[in-house]
């Protein structure tokens, strides 16, 4: 594929590219709504990922093609402002933003970018497009950013560029994920373990069902539940609760009179799910996949009570686990709202849910659902390419 994308590069803009960069996709195993809570998340990258091809230009103009909408846009590095109309073109020029803002004066480039993450699908293909992007500039410019500096840059181009609120987890895996290791991150103070999670070895994967659900409002109800948990936050360091990674359920129900519901689910929610991506990691160490299953079950049910962030759709996928012996547990993943869901499920079982899913998707009147037989695989790269634009 990589090959013919340089033919297209060439077509397009008549040169051969100089660096080739591609960033992955990811699921998140278990640790959901508590990034940007400063709390736990358990990611891992996946074997769909964002390409970019790129070149320099002498001027300041940025031009790009999307292989996959068969469509151009440009820009100047001089003027750079949202675009209503090419919404994916703003997570490239927010890379440009960002970079600019934070004191780099960069040139233009030709550039060129595909990718086979579904969009607006929860696998995080906004994240992967942004890091692919810095990366790529990275190195064509030699700007010597340290991976983690390159994960803030990606991720301030989404919060302030974009405009979702959203946590440093996504491009975070997409730069340090790798083969058949799940990624354990403290958000607070961003260290983190590569725990070996070797699936295929235990006979098992990670099923992830696309729900095809894709809200509009996704944005603004993931930037609300940012507030609210802040919110309750805030409310708790009256009863001396200053972190959520240090606070306890049993203090938090206690304190449950005195605290607006609404807000009570929410801090209940990241609280229990910061206790469960630490135990998971133990069962992952222990090779105990039973126990993993069960904390990612448990995690959907509280994103659904607590963080109210489920569906219908996902609930499906969630309740079929339940009763269907081959599966391990089941979870939506990312944001959620619509996007997609994880199953933990024995390999050879998959088809058969599968068909469960697929046939009770129809009974409801849902949209067919799609799924993707996903692989734990490396993070982010570039690399220059020859005089010819190969590698
Ligand atoms: C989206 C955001 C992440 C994270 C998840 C929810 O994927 O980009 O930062 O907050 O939602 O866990």
């Amino acid at each position: 594929m990589k090959k013919s994308l340089g033919l297209v590069f060439q077509d397009i803009f008549n040169s051969y590219p100089e660096v080739f960069s591609s960033a992955p996709g990811r699921i998140n195993i278990i640790g959901e709504h508590t990034d940007y809570n400063l709390g736990y998340v358990l990611p891992a990258a996946i074997d769909l990922r964002s390409c970019f091809f790129l070149s320099r230009r002498s001027d300041k103009k940025v031009y790009l093609w999307a292989e996959n909408f068969k469509k151009k846009d440009t820009f100047s590095l001089q003027k750079i402002c949202y675009s209503e109309q090419n919404k994916w073109v703003n997570y490239v020029k927010g890379v440009f933003w960002a970079l600019e803002e934070e004191g780099f004066n960069l040139q233009g480039i030709n550039g060129l970018v595909w990718g086979d993450i579904p969009l607006e699908a929860g696998l995080s293909s906004s994240a992967a497009l942004e890091v692919s992007i810095v990366q790529g500039l990275n190195t064509l410019f030699k700007l010597d950013l340290e991976p983690k500096r390159m994960a803030e840059i990606a991720r301030r181009a989404e919060n302030d560029f974009v405009g979702v609120k959203c946590g440093l987890m996504d491009q975070f895996i997409s730069i340090f994920g790798q083969k058949n290791k799940a990624l354990f991150l403290d958000c607070e103070i961003l260290k983190y373990q590569l725990i070996p999670l070797d699936l295929e070895k235990a006979g098992l994967q990670i099923l992830v069902f696309d729900s095809g659900v894709r809200r509009e409002l996704s944005s603004s109800e993931y930037n609300k539940r940012c507030l609210e948990s802040s919110r309750a936050l805030e409310l708790l360091k009256k009863y001396g609760i200053y972190s959520y990674k240090d606070a306890t359920l049993s203090v938090l129900e206690e304190r449950k009179d005195k605290i607006n519901k609404v807000l009570l689910k929410r801090a209940r929610h990241v609280i229990s799910e910061n206790n469960r991506v630490k135990k998971a990691v133990e069962a992952i160490k222990k090779s105990d996949f039973l126990m993993l299953g069960q904390l990612i079950s448990q995690s959907h049910k509280s994103l659904r009570d607590n963080y109210e962030v489920s569906c219908p759709e996902l609930d499906l996928l969630y309740d079929s686990a339940q009763e269907f012996s081959g599966c391990l547990g089941a979870r939506l993943t990312g944001a959620g709202f619509g996007g997609s869901g994880i199953a933990l499920i024995k390999k050879e079982k998959s088809d058969a849910f599968k068909n469960i899913l697929l046939k009770e998707a129809g009974k409801r009147g849902f949209v067919r659902p799609g799924f993707y037989e996903v692989n734990i695989r490396e993070g982010a790269r570039a690399n220059f390419l020859n005089k010819e634009g190969k590698e």
